[in-house]
């Protein structure tokens, strides 16, 4: 059974994704789609949708951080801007402006490192870094990402 779930498991992504440009994508959508989801989880806590839980922030900001070291390069590969394909929101001045990308991902860096060193402090340290770390999602989406 085991075996059987597994070989469908790797057959699965092979038949969806033919296309390696198309591959590409959704491994970079799913990097983003990670940092959303750990971002989600200091949103709901600083909104009061759950409770501030200093473990979970901790670890929200640990994975912030693992992320932001992840080595992006090959979900930029050529051909998969949003001019090459659908799919995508990641607009071609990604790939004439490399450095201006890598000066935006250099400040989520730095907010995540700010981040992991008072996520599990308390609700309010937590909630004071969130604002400048989502400030520099949207810095990025607001020059590089289609609306
Ligand atoms: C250096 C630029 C950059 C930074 C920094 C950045 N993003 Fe993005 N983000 C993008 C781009 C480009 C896309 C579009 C990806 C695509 O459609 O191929 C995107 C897409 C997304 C998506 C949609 C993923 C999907 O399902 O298609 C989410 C969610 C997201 N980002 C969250 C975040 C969060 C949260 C942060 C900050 C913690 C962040 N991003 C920081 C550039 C960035």
């Amino acid at each position: 059974m085991r075996h059987v779930l597994l070989a469908a498991l790797i057959a699965a992504p092979a038949l969806a994704y033919a296309n390696p440009a198309e591959e590409t994508v959704e491994a970079r959508q799913g990097y983003y789609k990670l940092l959303g989801e750990n971002m989600g989880v200091f949103a709901a806590m600083a909104k009061g949708e759950r409770d501030y839980d200093a473990a979970a922030a901790q670890t929200a900001a640990d994975n912030m951080v693992l992320l932001s070291n992840y080595d992006v390069t090959h979900l930029f590969a050529p051909g998969t801007s949003s001019f090459d394909l659908d799919k995508t929101r990641a607009l071609p001045d990604i790939w004439d402006d490399m450095a201006g990308v890598q000066s935006k991902f250099a400040d989520f860096s730095k907010a995540a490192a700010a981040m992991k060193d008072v996520a599990g402090q308390g609700k309010a340290e937590m909630a004071g870094a969130l604002g400048p770390l989502g400030g520099t999602c949207k810095g990025c989406h607001d020059a590089y990402r289609a609306d």
